[in-house]
């Protein structure tokens, strides 16, 4: 059989493999601790279920247009006014099953053959993997660790040619953690609106954020009209299973995606739809809880990780994953991650899942609890005393 040859160039996320691999591990009846895939290990709160529940016995069972009810989409565009400070409104907005499709939707639409897309790296691996797929060129900017692994403006602007047409952004960022800054931003739109390209500012992670405050590039000005914002419910409310993200960018752009849902999903699941307007609008105890819950996680996680010998790690500002440094123990981060899940049971991703610059690096979520995270830690401490006591 022979297969279509652009499959050729369609990544992966490899969470999802390390999730397999564990898995499998856990059949055979080892124990194994879940730090790869980045999803809150809370329930969604009880109020979004119970509006789930009753959307389903009301009849919300049904197909309902293309980029989503035109009042939860209202709902979203008022969120995102409050949020960052800008204006639009429900005909900005494309709600689909998760963030995700918006990468693919609006890269479909935007990007020609042959065009650049620049994206993060280390960065999550479905933007690398749809700029391939589409036939266009992935240009990758370094997120460098002394940098605190925010990109350097300077070097955006110096790989931004006459063929870039998209420059995608991610703060807080997964990988690392890193949060870009106000005057990072700013930067960022001067580039855009300068050079005339797009931007893809992926802010799931806006209401995951400690110390740093979250800013939207869209603040500055001619940003709004060329960005494209993506975000959702999965990691605010905990709602990964649900599959509900939205995008919100210029009217055109939007019917063009809108146009690209009904060629494929058709739309967004009924009832999750209103159950997304109660997470918006109702009691957000929940979520802020679940914040707090993080932070200290954090703590827990990167004073763990920097005991270890080999390993340092740099405080992340937002987002739920500690991406330590591990060339001090002298292995590749596949081996590495490889070797502490399969001999010690403690699942974790390598740097290299998020692009070539994450050699070097390993990415351990702590959406887990500090008992587990603690009992994680002191298995990656027990695999590298292992380690160098065979070195
Ligand atoms: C940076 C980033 N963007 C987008 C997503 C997509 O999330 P979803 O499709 O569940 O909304 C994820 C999920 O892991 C992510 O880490």
């Amino acid at each position: 059989m022979k297969y279509a040859e652009r499959m050729k160039r369609l990544g992966t996320e490899s969470a999802f493999d390390v999730l397999v691999k564990a898995k499998s591990l856990e059949a055979k009846g080892m124990e194994v601790i879940h730090l790869e895939i980045g999803e809150p290990d809370f329930a969604t709160p009880a109020n979004i279920c119970d509006a789930a529940i009753e959307a389903i016995r009301g009849g919300f069972t049904h197909y309902n247009p293309s980029p989503g009810y035109p009042d939860v989409r209202e709902v979203v565009s008022d969120y995102i006014n409050r949020t960052r400070g800008i204006k639009t409104n429900f005909r900005n907005v494309v709600i689909t099953p998760g963030g995700k499709p918006i990468m693919f939707f609006t890269m479909l639409a935007l990007v020609n053959e042959g065009e650049e897309v620049i994206f993060p790296n280390p960065g999550f691996p479905i933007y690398e993997s749809i700029i391939n797929f589409i036939g266009a060129k992935a240009v990758p900017i370094y997120l460098r660790e002394e940098n605190d692994y925010r990109l350097d403006v300077k070097e955006l602007k110096s790989l931004v040619t006459p063929k870039t047409k998209l420059i995608i952004i991610n703060s807080p960022q997964n990988p690392t953690g890193g949060v870009l800054t106000h005057n990072d931003l700013e930067e960022i739109a001067g580039i855009a609106v300068e050079k005339d390209v797009w931007i893809l500012s992926d802010e799931i992670y806006s209401r995951i954020i400690y110390e740093a405050k979250f800013e939207s590039v869209t603040q500055f000005p001619g940003a709004l009209e060329r960005t494209i914002i993506l975000d959702g419910m999965s990691k605010t409310y905990a709602m990964t299973g649900w599959r509900l993200g939205y995008g919100v960018m210029e009217e055109t752009l939007a019917a063009h995606v809108a146009r690209l849902a009904t060629n494929s999903t058709s739309c967004t699941a009924s009832f999750s739809q209103i159950a997304m307007k109660e997470a918006i609008t109702g009691p957000q105890e929940e979520s802020d809880k679940m914040v707090a819950e993080f932070k200290k996680r954090r703590d827990v996680i990167v004073a763990g990780l920097n005991k270890i010998d080999g390993f340092t790690c740099k405080k992340p500002l937002g987002a739920f994953y500690a991406y330590p440094n591990i060339t001090g123990t002298g292995w590749k981060s596949k081996d590495l991650a490889d070797f502490i899940l399969e001999k010690y049971g403690v699942a974790a991703l390598s740097g290299t899942a998020f692009g070539s610059f994450g050699e070097g690096y390993m990415r351990f979520s702590y959406a887990n609890s500090i008992e587990n995270i603690q009992k994680a830690l002191s298995k990656v401490d027990a695999a590298i005393a292992k380690i160098k006591q065979s070195a």
